[in-house]
């Protein structure tokens, strides 16, 4: 390690210069020995470094990409080391022990997948997406790794052995990270052909989506068109590298940033969750609460489809005149006559969620599931399926909550195997 010569950077004393990539900088921050100070350059390289150009600029937009990428990802719910931008070139995040792997996703065949499995076509369709490691070792151009040779390096980083269950979680984030990002894209009809991403281990021991996401990740094709591509691939692909040829780069580069800004519109999306009476509060604020932890946009309503028909066909005509995407959740015990008459005389997709108590769960249950010819309403039973059900119906049009759905599943999928981990070592008491 060097001390470095810089000592304030945007606020910040630098301590020791951890790492220096080929692309960045690794700066301790010495006020918060768990972050560090992630410095870009103004240089582009391919084939292992042995290709590199100074790009002014760069620095700037490879910041502003990868900043806006993972705040994506921060905001659906993944884990990562990035923390917050602190000037045009610079970002902080969590100070991790890298993982020496390159972990690489592709939806399409295309590049050195093809040198390796001749036959394949170009574009051919990896469904799901298909997974390949590489261990990142530029003297050895990266060799491609199997999970066995993962696992058997042994890597102890911060304290955790990266064994099969740490595969099995980075491998599976990989995934969601790469389907997070290509619903994104899709927004803007940009084909997400290919990424790749690393992690890092923080202190405490978290498995963090970490490095840079930037347009030196992917390979990004809009409208599915590989001669519109815009990415590095553009670079790589050259022999004799002009100044009007990097200028070129720059231009998609910069392109992609700009992009990004567009692929988090506000959500259209609204849950109206109507109570058939106000004691049936307590069971429409869990609904509400699930909503709020997929950042769903909610609203309860009191009203009865019995006692005053009108005012619910009101409440109805109320959203159906706003421009947004709604799902209606009824909740009323006994006789559910509100989710029927709401699903009779709306196209919304109406959610029965019924309050039912056990000693009457077979009866009540029935006037939200026999209903009239006609109807199209559904019928669940737990606050959280509700809220649940009604996220996958908003997800269909918006990519942000898919994604926070999809990142639910992660973690749940992540708990199963923690809650494994710790029974298969608990001795018999
Ligand atoms: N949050 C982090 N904490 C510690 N090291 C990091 C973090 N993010 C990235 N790094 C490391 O910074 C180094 C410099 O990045 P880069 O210039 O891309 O290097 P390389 O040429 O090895 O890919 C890499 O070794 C990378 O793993
Ligand atoms: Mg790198």
């Amino acid at each position: 390690m060097t001390r470095s010569s810089l000592s304030i950077v945007a606020g910040y004393a630098l301590g020791n210069l951890i790492t220096e990539g080929k692309t960045k900088k690794v700066y301790e921050i010495l006020q918060s020995p768990d972050e560090v100070l992630i410095i870009s350059k103004d240089r582009i390289t391919a084939g292992d470094g042995t290709k590199a150009h100074v790009l002014e600029g760069k620095a700037a937009i490879s910041t502003q990409t990868t900043s806006k990428v993972f705040e994506i990802l921060n905001s659906v719910g993944i884990k990562t080391s990035f923390i917050k931008v602190v000037n045009e070139t610079a970002f902080i995040a969590r100070k991790c022990e890298m993982v020496p792997i390159e972990w690489v996703t592709r939806r399409l065949a295309t590049g050195s997948f093809l040198r390796r499995y001749p036959g394949v076509p170009e574009g051919y369709k990896f469904n799901p997406p298909l997974q390949e490691t590489f261990f990142k070792d530029d003297a050895n151009h990266d060799p491609q790794w199997a999970q066995e040779q993962i696992i058997s390096a042994g890597f102890n980083l911060n304290g955790v052995t990266i064994a099969k269950d740490e595969v099995d979680i980075m491998r599976r984030c990989t995934l969601l990270v790469f389907e997070v990002l290509e619903k994104a894209w899709a927004s803007q009809d940009c084909c997400l052909v290919d990424m790749k991403i690393e992690f890092g281990i923080d202190s405490k021991g978290e498995i963090l989506v970490s490095d840079v996401i930037d347009s030196d990740s992917w390979r990004l094709w809009p409208s599915g068109d590989k001669k519109l591509m815009k990415d590095k691939q553009v670079y790589r692909n050259l022999s004799n590298v002009t100044l009007s040829d990097l200028d070129t780069v720059k231009r998609n580069f910069k392109w992609v940033a700009e992009q990004l800004e567009s692929l988090t519109p506000p959500t259209t999306g609204l849950v109206v969750i109507l109570m058939g009476s106000p004691s049936d509060e307590e069971h429409c604020r869990k609904i509400e609460k699930e909503c709020h932890k997929l950042n769903v946009p909610s609203q309860l309503r009191v009203t009865s489809a019995h006692k005053g028909t009108e005012d619910t066909l009101n409440i109805l005509a109320e959203y159906e005149g706003s421009n947004k995407k709604v799902v209606l959740i009824a909740v009323a015990g006994r006789s559910n006559g509100l989710g029927p008459v709401l699903s009779g005389n709306s196209v919304y997709p109406v959610i029965n969620c019924p309050p039912v108590k056990t000693d009457n769960v077979s009866q009540d249950i029935w006037s939200s599931v026999n209903t009239p010819t006609g109807l199209g309403c559904t019928t669940v039973i737990h606050p959280s399926a509700a809220a649940i059900a009604a996220a996958q119906i908003l997800a269909l049009s918006d990519h942000l909550i898919w994604s926070r759905l999809r990142t639910l599943a992660f973690n749940n999928y992540v708990s199963l195997k923690r809650a494994d981990k710790i029974i298969r070592t608990t001795p018999m008491q």
